[in-house]
C-alpha cells in the first residue's frame, strides 16, 4: 500500500509517460514516413476510466508528473475529458502534453482550462518547405500560430522539439538559436534514435549531439541543474537569450543513470524503457477500481526487473519499429 516506485538501482520514478493513442496525422520521416497504419487486430485504446485507473495507481506510488503522448494525443475526441480526469488525481502536480501542434491554435485554450500545465511541441524546421519535407504536412504556419496562441492563453514557457538530421535540417541550428533569443522557448535538439523501420535512414542522417554540446559551450551557453521530474534533456542558458536550449542525447554514456520515468502504451502495457522489452500487460487490472492494490503490486514487481541502462551501444536488438506506438 502506497509503496513507492523504486527500482533495484535505487532510482525512483516520479514521471509517467502515458500514451493515449497510436494514431497520428503526420508522417515524420524519422517516425511514420508512410503515416499511421491501423493494426489488423483492432484492439481499442485505453478508455477514459482505464486511463484514470493507471494514473491513480501511479499517483498513489509517488508519481508527480504525467505526460500525455501518442501518436498524436489530441486526436482523441475525449482528450479534454482524459485531461480533466487526470488533473483531478491527488498527487499529480504536472500534467504535460507532447503534441505535433496541428490543433494547438484552435484548442490550446481548452487544454489549459482542462488542466494541461505544460506543452512540448515539435517544430523540425523553421522553413515551411523543409517542415513539410520532414513531417509530410504543410502545417508550419498552423503550428507557429499555435505556439503564439499558447503564450496568449497563459503558458509562460513552451518547449519545442526538433530532431536534427544531417543533410536535412541540421544547417538550421543557428536559425533556431536566433528564433529563441527573445522568446520564452526551450528549444530542444533531439539526437535521431535508431528504429527498426528506419535503419538506413538512421545511418544516413544521424548526427551526434555531443558536438552540439561543445559548440554551445564555446558560444557561451551554460549547463543548468536538473530537478526530480525533468526529462532527459541537458539544459543550457545564455545571458543574452530569453530562450533556453535543451539537448537530448540518448547515446551518451550515463544517459540512463538519471532515468526517472516509466511508460504505459495506449493499449495498456507497462514499458520499463523506451528500448528493449515487450511490455507488461496491465489491462486486466484496469477494469475496476477494486483492482488498484493488485495493480500497484504488479507495477512494483515489474519495476524490479528494470535494467540499469539500454544496450543500444552494444547493438541490442530491442529497437522499436518506430516511436509512435510508445510515445517517444
Ligand atoms: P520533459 O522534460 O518532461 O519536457 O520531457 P521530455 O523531453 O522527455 O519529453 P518529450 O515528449 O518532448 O520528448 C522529447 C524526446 O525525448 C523524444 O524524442 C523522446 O523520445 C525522448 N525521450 C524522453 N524520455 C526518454 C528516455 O527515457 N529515453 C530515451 N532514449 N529517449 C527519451
Ligand atoms: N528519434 C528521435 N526523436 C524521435 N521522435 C520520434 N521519433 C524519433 C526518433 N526516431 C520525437 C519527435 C517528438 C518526440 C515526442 O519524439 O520528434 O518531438
Ligand atoms: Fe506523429 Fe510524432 Fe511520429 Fe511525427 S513524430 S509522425 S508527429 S507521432
Amino acid at each position: 500500500v502506497g509503496q513507492r516506485l523504486v527500482d533495484a538501482f535505487l532510482r525512483e520514478y516520479y514521471y509517467l509517460r502515458l500514451s493515449i493513442t497510436d494514431v497520428c496525422n503526420f508522417r515524420c520521416n524519422y517516425c511514420l514516413p508512410n503515416g499511421y497504419q491501423a493494426q489488423p487486430e483492432r484492439q481499442s485504446f485505453l478508455t477514459v476510466d482505464e486511463i484514470r485507473r493507471v494514473g491513480q495507481a501511479f499517483a498513489a506510488m509517488g508519481t508527480r508528473k504525467i505526460r500525455l503522448t501518442g501518436g498524436e494525443p489530441t486526436l482523441r475526441k475525449d482528450f479534454v475529458e482524459i485531461v480533466e480526469n487526470l488533473t483531478a488525481l491527488e498527487g499529480i502536480e504536472q500534467l504535460a502534453l507532447t503534441t505535433n501542434g496541428y490543433r494547438m491554435a484552435k484548442d490550446v485554450e481548452r487544454w489549459k482550462q482542462a488542466g494541461i500545465t505544460s506543452i512540448n511541441v515539435s517544430v523540425d524546421s523553421l522553413d515551411p518547405r523543409m517542415f513539410q519535407q520532414i513531417t509530410g504536412e504543410n502545417k508550419f504556419a498552423d503550428v507557429m500560430q499555435g505556439i503564439e496562441r499558447a503564450f496568449e492563453v497563459g503558458y509562460r514557457k513552451v518547449k519545442v522539439n526538433a530532431v536534427l538530421m544531417k543533410d536535412l535540417n541540421a544547417t538550421e541550428f543557428h536559425q533556431f538559436l536566433a528564433w529563441v533569443k527573445n522568446r520564452p522557448i526551450q528549444m530542444r535538439f533531439i539526437e535521431l534514435m535508431q528504429t527498426g523501420e528506419m535503419d538506413s535512414f538512421f545511418q544516413q542522417h544521424h548526427l551526434s549531439g555531443q558536438r552540439l554540446a561543445e559548440q554551445l559551450v564555446r558560444e557561451g551557453w551554460q549547463l543548468q541543474q536538473k530537478s526530480l521530474t525533468d526529462g532527459p534533456a541537458k539544459v543550457f542558458k545564455h545571458p543574452d537569450y530569453l530562450g533556453e536550449i535543451g539537448l537530448i542525447m540518448p547515446y551518451e554514456k550515463n544517459f540512463c543513470a538519471s532515468c526517472n520515468r516509466l511508460r504505459v502504451s495506449a493499449k495498456g502495457k507497462l514499458h520499463l524503457c523506451l528500448f528493449g522489452e515487450e511490455g507488461i500487460e496491465l489491462r486486466d487490472l484496469l477494469q475496476s477500481d477494486d483492482s488498484q492494490m493488485l495493480l500497484q503490486s504488479r507495477l512494483y514487481s515489474a519495476l524490479q526487473g528494470k535494467r540499469e541502462h539500454h544496450y543500444l551501444h552494444q547493438g541490442d536488438s530491442g529497437i522499436r519499429a518506430n516511436l509512435a506506438t510508445i510515445g517517444g
